[in-house]
Formats: structure tokens, C-alpha cells, sequence
């Protein structure tokens, strides 16, 4: 069979093909419209001003970003609904953001600590608008958010009191829906992560306190389960490419919208095949437990079964199956799934868009390195 003409661009090089990425951008949509509830994608899987704006004319209300960095670049692109789920911490970075709370018409940002009140309130309040502010919530993920309940409404109290900053509503993360070891957990876990939400909106409600959003979301929990009604938004990321390790989740590969193009580069014995693509083309990263454990460090897109089982940092390679006839010649190019897409993401200074094995678009990944 022949070679779509993409495989004529230089190795490692990122690929989208950009039917799957619009139909996963597309049943997400779909499933926020049914719910009701407004879709506010996580663009760290992208970092890419020109996608976030194809899942605004999609129907997404708004961008979510980690990075005060990804924040300003996505404004100078025009992006104007942002928020910053995260802690901003550091008087070069309370500047960053009082700076962007005067461009961007729509902006909130995370707190989990009343540090992060008086901070935030100190830069915003001789500003002629107030800032958003969303508490994050931790459901069950150990990593930032404050606990539901009570400890959410003290932190509100103290927000809605503070001069420069608007209470906008709660967030939270779900991420140890990719630790389950089950599907049924993986619901389980949504299940549980939106009950305490909605139990500590009803909670900042009859304290008197506004909770206008209650934002939720990881791909894993939205892919296999509901949205509870009370909930207004959701903040998925990954779902927009969904990698190697979302597809052990869904059992197949076909929704793998995110590959790298590598070429094989040595076959220094029968068995071997060497790619010119190690950890600076696809990261070192592997998801060690749950449903969404990876197996090695990425998979032949046109062979999945086929996973790459050594990688060091500019040579990753496989070992031909035994008895499966198949070739691998010095020179022939190859598509690999990364296992998480988006630290793959931001290896990339482009993304080729294609179509029908042609390149229909270059987008330039904005964002990329904006870490700060
Ligand atoms: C705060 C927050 N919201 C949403 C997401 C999106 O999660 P996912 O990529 O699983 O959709 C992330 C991912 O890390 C996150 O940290």
C-alpha cells in the first residue's frame, strides 16, 4: 500500500489527523449540550490558540489553562473566557495577572488557601474590575484543592469579603479517575466527585454565598459516564486527541487522534527496529496503574498491539512479533500513539493537520514552554 504523502515530512515531527480530533471535539460538545451544561475544554493538551478556537465555534463557552504563561498568549490570540485553574503564587505573577485581568473580558482564577485570598486581593483591589475567583476542591485526587464542605465555605466566606475579587463558583479535578482499576470505579469516582460538589454548592447557598459554577472534569469520567444535574460546567482536556493510554480505557485505538511520525533508522538485528523518536519526541511518560495504564512508551498506530518496549532519550525501539510476516525497513516512516498527549504536545513547535493522508494545516503550538 502506498505511503499517504505526509509520511514525506521530516522525523519526529506531530501529526493530527484531523477527522478523529473533530469528531471527539464533537461528542464532547454533543454531551455538554445534552446535559445542559457548558463546555469549558482544558487546552494543556494542545496548547494551541488556533484548536481552542475550533472548540469555541463548536459551542465551548470558554478555555480552561494550567499556566498563567498559556493564559496570556491564548489573550493575545484573542481567547477571551479564560480560566486559570490553578494557584497563581509570586509577586512577578500576581503582576502577570493583574496586567491580564485588564485584557481579557472574562477571567478567573483557583484558590484552595486563604494565602492565596489575600494575595490575589491585594494586587486586584485598586482595579477598576473585580476577579473571578473559582475554588478548587479536592474530590479525591491528592494534589491541590481545599476539602469539600465546611472548608470550602470558610474559604468562600473569605473571598466574597475581599476587596478586588468576585466569588464566581467551585472547580474540581477528578484525576484519580486514571488510577481505577475498574470502569465501574471510574463512575464510581464521578459519581462521588460531583455528589460533593453539588452537596458543598447547596452548602456556600444557604450560607448566603453565591456558587453560580460548579465546574468538574477529567476525560476518563466523562467519556464513560453522566453529568449529574446542579452541575454547570465541565473542563475536559485530553479528549480532544485521547492517546495510548485513554484508548485501554475505551478499548480501542480508533478515537487516537495525536501521533508521531518517526522514522525507522536501524535494524541492528533481525527482530529489532529502531525509531529515530525517544523521550524528547514522545516523553518518557507511563501511566503505572489503573485503566488507563500504558504498556511501554507508545504504540504503532497502524499496529497497535505493537507498543515501543525501550526508549532513551533520541532512539526508541520494538521488536518485531514472530511469525507476523511483518516488515520494517531502514528508511520506511511510521505513526506512533503517544501514551499521554499532552506532555507530548509540548515537544512540538507545530501541529500537521491532516486529512485523507495529506496535510490540510500547520498550526503553530503557541503556547508551547509557556510553563511559567
Ligand atoms: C484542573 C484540571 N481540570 C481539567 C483537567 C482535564 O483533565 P483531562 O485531561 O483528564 O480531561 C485537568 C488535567 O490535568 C486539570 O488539572
Amino acid at each position: 500500500m502506498k505511503d499517504p504523502s505526509f509520511f514525506e515530512l521530516d522525523t519526529p515531527t506531530l501529526i493530527v489527523d484531523l477527522d478523529r480530533m473533530e469528531r471527539n471535539l464533537k461528542s464532547m460538545q454533543e454531551k455538554a449540550c445534552l446535559a445542559g451544561v457548558r463546555l469549558r475544554p482544558h487546552t494543556k493538551t494542545h496548547r494551541t490558540p488556533a484548536i481552542a478556537k475550533m472548540q469555541l465555534a463548536m459551542g465551548a463557552s470558554g478555555i480552561t489553562v494550567a499556566k498563567l504563561g498559556e493564559a496570556e498568549i491564548m489573550a493575545s490570540e484573542g481567547l477571551d473566557d479564560i480560566l486559570i485553574a490553578n494557584e497563581i503564587v509570586g509577586p512577578i505573577k500576581l503582576e502577570r495577572l493583574r496586567t491580564l485581568a485588564r485584557r481579557v473580558g472574562r477571567l478567573a482564577v483557583g484558590v484552595d488557601h486563604p494565602f492565596h485570598v489575600q494575595a490575589l486581593s491585594g494586587v486586584m483591589a485598586a482595579e477598576p474590575r473585580p476577579l473571578d475567583i473559582m475554588i478548587d476542591v479536592e474530590t479525591g485526587d491528592p494534589r491541590t484543592g481545599i476539602h469539600p464542605g465546611k472548608p470550602t465555605v470558610e474559604l468562600a466566606r473569605l473571598v466574597d469579603k475581599a476587596p478586588g475579587l468576585r466569588l464566581r463558583g467551585i472547580y474540581t479535578h477528578d484525576g484519580q479517575s486514571y488510577d481505577a482499576e475498574t470502569l465501574d470505579e471510574v463512575r464510581a469516582i464521578n459519581r462521588q466527585s460531583q455528589g460533593l460538589m453539588l452537596e458543598t454548592a447547596d452548602l456556600m447557598r444557604s450560607s448566603g454565598l453565591a456558587a453560580e459554577e460548579i465546574s468538574i472534569g477529567s476525560t476518563p469520567s466523562l467519556l464513560l459516564d453522566g453529568i449529574e444535574p446542579g452541575i454547570t460546567e465541565i473542563r475536559p482536556g485530553t479528549y480532544v486527541f485521547l492517546d495510548a493510554d485513554q484508548a485501554q480505557l475505551l478499548g480501542t485505538y480508533a478515537f487516537c487522534a495525536q501521533t508521531v511520525l518517526a522514522t525507522v533508522i536501524s535494524r541492528p538485528t533481525p527482530e529489532r527496529v529502531v525509531l529515530d523518536a525517544g523521550t524528547k519526541a514522545l516523553t518518557y511518560y507511563v501511566q503505572d496503574k489503573g485503566v488507563t495504564r500504558s504498556t511501554g512508551h507508545g504504540r504503532l498506530k497502524a499496529h497497535p498491539d505493537i507498543f515501543l518496549d525501550k526508549m532513551s532519550d533520541e532512539h526508541s525501539s520494538f521488536d518485531i512479533p514472530e511469525g507476523s510476516g511483518l516488515e520494517f525497513p531502514i528508511g520506511r516512516k511510521l505513526e506512533v500513539i503517544p501514551n499521554h498527549a499532552c506532555p507530548t504536545t509540548n515537544l512540538y513547535d507545530v501541529i500537521y493537520g491532516v486529512r485523507s493522508g495529506s496535510v490540510e494545516t500547520v498550526w503553530p503550538v503557541l503556547c508551547r514552554g509557556k510553563s511559567q
